[in-house]
Parts: structure tokens; sequence; C-alpha cells
């Protein structure tokens, strides 16, 4: 064989390798295993770096679902602006963030029935950066929280 067709085989031969090693474990469970292995890693990676401003985390773990400006998607996810759930209980608060919440909660007359997933693998520094972020943006002008409070709530949160 030629140089020229030595490399469209093993170009061939490669696409080929990548295809059936796809094949394996395609069903729907693995990869949705793998997905949630993906995200776990990237929120516990989190916590062997530096600690991140409630804006950083706010962006990197929240903006998806409640957008920049706190709006929410309508109908799917709530806004954080001017709700009872970030301007009120501060335990509340804190414990939605550590659990997430599948409950349906009515925000504003809309029930939501999305689930929110739970940041339990962020810092208790970084629960109280971001609690205190949404606390104090989108036109809320509210406490904010400390790590001590955190850890504290957390602490109950396990019992
Ligand atoms: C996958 C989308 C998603 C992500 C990511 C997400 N949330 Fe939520 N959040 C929701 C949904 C959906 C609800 C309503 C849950 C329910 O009805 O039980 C909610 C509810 C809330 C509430 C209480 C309701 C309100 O509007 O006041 C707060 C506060 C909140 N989220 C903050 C956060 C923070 C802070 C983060 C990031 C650390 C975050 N969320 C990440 C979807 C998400």
């Amino acid at each position: 064989m030629n140089g020229f067709w030595q490399v469209i085989f093993n170009c061939i031969f490669s696409i080929g390798f990548v295809l059936g090693f796809n094949q394996i474990g395609t069903d729907r469970s693995e990869s949705t295993e793998s997905l949630r292995e993906v995200v776990s890693f990237t929120v516990q990676k989190n916590n062997w770096g530096q600690t991140n401003s409630g804006k950083e985390i706010y962006e990197q773990y929240c903006l998806m679902c409640h957008q920049p400006a706190g709006n929410g998607i309508m109908g799917v996810t709530p806004p954080l602006s001017d709700t009872e759930y970030v301007l009120g209980d501060k335990e509340r608060l804190v414990k939605l963030i550590l659990n997430g919440s599948s409950e349906g909660l009515t925000i504003k007359g809309v029930t939501y029935s999305t689930p929110m997933p739970g940041f339990d693998s962020l810092s208790d520094q970084e629960i109280a950066n971001v609690a205190t972020y949404i606390r104090t943006s989108f036109g809320n002008t509210a406490d904010s929280v400390t790590e001590m409070e955190v850890a504290q709530f957390r602490t109950e949160n396990q019992q």
C-alpha cells in the first residue's frame, strides 16, 4: 500500500473504532449515570480550588436556571427577585440551596414542577457567598448570610 491509501485506511479504521467504542453503554441509564458523575465532579472540583465569590457561584451553578437577571424561566424555574424564600428566613434559604427542592413551590402565584438539584458539595463559605449574592442582587436588599450561619444550618440539616 502506498502512503496515501495507508492514511485513508487509518482514518476509516479509527472512525470505525471510535463509533464502535461509543456503542458500549449507550443505554439511557448509563449515559445519565455518567452525566451525573460529570456534574458531581464539577461540583466537587470546586472544593479543591479556591473559594469562589457569590457571583462566580451564581454564574456557574444557578444562572442557567434562574437566568442572568434572576427572572427565572417562565413556568419552569422561579424568579429570585423579591421572593419570600430569598428575602425571608435564612435557615430556610440555606437548607433549600443545600438540599435542592422537588416540593413544587408556589412562587408569586405560579407552581413549579421542575426539581432543583442540591448544592451540598459547596463549602460553607461558598453557600454563604451565593446566598448573600442573591439576597443583594436583582433588586433585593436583605442582609448577608455568614459562613458560621451556614455551618450551623448544615449541621442541623444532617441530623
Ligand atoms: C436545574 C435548574 C436549577 C438550578 C441549577 C438551580 N435552581 Fe433554584 N430552583 C429551581 C426550581 C425548579 C425551583 C423550584 C423548586 C420547587 O418547586 O420545588 C427553584 C427554587 C429556588 C429558590 C426558592 C424559590 C424562589 O424563587 O425564591 C431559591 C432561593 C433558589 N432556587 C436558588 C438557587 C440557587 C442559589 C442556585 C445555585 C446555587 C439554584 N437555585 C440553582 C431550579 C434550579
